[in-house]
């Protein structure tokens, strides 16, 4: 339980230079933080984000948001609380989809709130978010996107990450190290095989390669690996994000069209080739029609992650675990716009026997909370991004010294 005596709002920036929410709370044991993170590839059923619309940021400016913090705080006031209370207290007062406040202004009060109640009752973060979803303290495999396309560079792949996945770790730290080696090493193919221009780096940390296509992305990625030495170590991971490249029941991707089953007949073969074991939105968040078929016929060999499709929310996991859409939830706090109803979200991914990948966004700031979120929900995967630019490797940074403080005993992975 936690008295919230002052809590304070501001407007600051995220990764990609653009405004956001932060929230400041005062308690008797001292101060804490909570900062929203910000998304481009948005899903539509996301809970809405506020912004201003006027001349300052180009449009962008969250200071309606920042004002609606104190309106929400007021109801908190001069209460004994926990998250849990604080949560569904914000989360009734914003009603659906959090349109009345904004999801960036509760995201970054229910964030604050939590480091709040874990301060108070003596918690570091991790063990607080262990308690309140009864959950085992495991570390996560990272899965890191190191080339990047769709909304988040500026290259012509339509597929929007290819990941790392150092399946074969023994720890967090083991598997820093592999994905940061593979990432340098990807990085000396690209500029012998492509030209330095193709170095440069997106909004995750990933490489922007001018590449033709996604085979040919996937093989500079698997050729990076066995560079590496990690063949038998390292596994791939996708997020297709397919919502982007969707034009009126086709997909448009690698210079094709396809309906469906043809990008299903595309992805089998991309699997047949390459060592993939996830595969994220495969198809529009809409088209449940693919997402079955799909899960069908390829659910058996990879897992398959619902992030527009479920954008972290109960009910849309609900009808996604009765018509077996896909078997992992990807965990975006800001999607439903509070921690409890994440969790909550968690829940039902759990006990239907899902797996659950906490996820940044492509706009991050310093606030580590998601690395303290995986751990502490004990679900062995975690997205991170490319272990480049600060807003990405203060994640990783955090989950090293969480492994340090939780020392040699606790596990590691989902498997
Ligand atoms: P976003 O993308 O943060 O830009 O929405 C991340 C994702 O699609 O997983
Ligand atoms: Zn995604």
């Amino acid at each position: 339980m936690v008295k919230l005596e002052k809590v304070k709002a501001r407007e600051v920036i995220d990764s990609r230079g653009n405004p956001t929410v932060e929230v400041q709370i005062d308690t008797s044991k001292g101060r804490v933080f909570g900062i929203a993170p910000s998304g481009a590839s948005i899903g539509r059923h996301e809970a809405l984000e506020i912004r201003d619309h006027k001349k300052a940021y180009l449009g962008l400016g969250v200071t309606k948001a920042v004002r609606n913090v104190p309106l929400l705080a007021q109801r908190l006031k001069g209460k004994q609380l926990d998250m849990i209370k604080a949560d569904r207290i914000i989360s009734k007062a914003a009603g659906k989809n959090k349109i009345k406040f904004g999801a960036n202004a509760t995201t970054a009060l229910s964030i604050a709130v939590a480091r709040a109640d874990a301060l108070n009752r003596g918690l570091p973060l991790y063990k607080y978010i262990s308690y309140v979803s009864g959950r085992k303290l495991r570390m996560p495999v990272p899965f890191a996107n190191v080339i990047n396309g769709g909304k988040h560079a500026s290259g012509g792949l339509e597929i929007q990450e290819l990941m790392i996945v150092p399946v074969k770790a023994k720890s967090f730290r083991q598997a820093t190290q592999m994905i940061s080696e593979t990432y340098h090493v990807l990085k000396q193919d690209i500029i012998k095989k492509i030209g330095k221009e193709s170095a440069n780096v997106a909004d995750e940390g990933g490489f922007v390669p001018k590449i033709a296509n996604t085979y040919e992305a996937l093989s500079l990625l698997n050729g990076a690996i066995e560079d590496a030495g990690y063949q038998r170590k390292m596994k791939i991971a996708i997020d297709a994000a397919a919502s982007n490249f969707y034009y009126i029941k086709r997909y448009v991707i690698d210079g094709e069209k396809f309906f469906g089953d043809g990008l299903i007949d595309k992805y089998q073969d991309l699997i047949n080739m390459f060592p993939v074991i996830s595969i994220e939105d495969p198809f529009a968040e809409d088209d449940f029609r693919n997402f079955k078929m799909f899960y069908e016929r390829i659910g058996h060999r990879i897992q398959v992650v619902g992030d527009d499709l479920l954008v972290t929310n109960p009910e849309r996991i609900k009808f996604a675990i009765k018509e077996k859409l896909c078997d992992t939830l990807l965990m975006k706090v800001n999607q439903i716009g509070t921690v409890t109803e994440a969790l909550d979200a968690a829940k039902l991914a759990f006990d239907a026997g899902w797996n659950v990948m906490v996820s940044h966004r492509s706009g991050e700031t310093e606030d580590t909370f998601i690395s303290d979120l995986a751990c502490g929900l004990g679900c062995g995967q975690i997205k991170l991004g490319a272990p480049c630019r600060g807003e990405r490797t203060a994640k990783y940074n955090r989950l090293l010294r969480i492994e340090e403080e939780l020392g040699k005993k606790v596990k590691f992975g989902w498997q």
